[in-house]
């Protein structure tokens, strides 16, 4: 059943992120294996991702109400640190070094999640955001 559902979450994704490096892929692999654990997931859902990229939210920190408070809405162009620091374009497409190394990646999950939503990311909403962002 699990490895069924894995199947048609990577399918899936092969669709959402077919211009994704193997390192890009490996990354997204790792957090939906972790997501068919997690009650209530089928698949990774790039709207959901862009949803939750997007929205102003609740729960964190009252200067970082959403990820495009500091990365960019426009995920082609550069977003800004609170403390005016430039971060490079999300978009793999303009930023082709985007989401390949796993421990980086976890690493920002953990500390934006924390200040966004003020609670971790669940594996399933780091695929939902991964499939949105490795379609950019
Ligand atoms: C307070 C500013 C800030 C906010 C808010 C923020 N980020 Fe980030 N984010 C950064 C910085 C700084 C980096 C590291 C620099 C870089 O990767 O260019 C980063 C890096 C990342 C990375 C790693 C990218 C990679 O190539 O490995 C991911 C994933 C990420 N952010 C996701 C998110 C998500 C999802 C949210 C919303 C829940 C969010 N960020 C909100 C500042 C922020």
């Amino acid at each position: 059943m699990m490895r069924n559902l894995l199947a048609v979450a990577l399918l899936l994704l092969a669709t959402a992120a077919e211009a994704a490096s193997p390192q890009q892929q490996a990354v997204l692999e790792s957090y939906l294996s972790a997501a068919v654990t997690e009650p209530g997931f089928t698949a990774p859902s790039a709207e959901r991702g862009r949803s939750l990229f997007v929205s102003p939210q609740s729960g964190g920190k009252p200067d970082t109400p959403s990820c495009v408070t500091c990365h960019s809405a426009d995920l082609t162009r550069p977003g800004q640190t609170r403390a005016g620091k430039p971060i490079d374009p999300m978009a793999p497409s303009v930023t082709p070094t985007r989401f390949r190394d796993a421990a980086n990646v976890e690493k920002w999950f953990k500390r934006n999640c924390r200040d966004v939503l003020g609670r971790d990311c669940t594996a399933a909403e780091k695929s939902d955001l991964l499939v949105f962002l490795l379609a950019q």
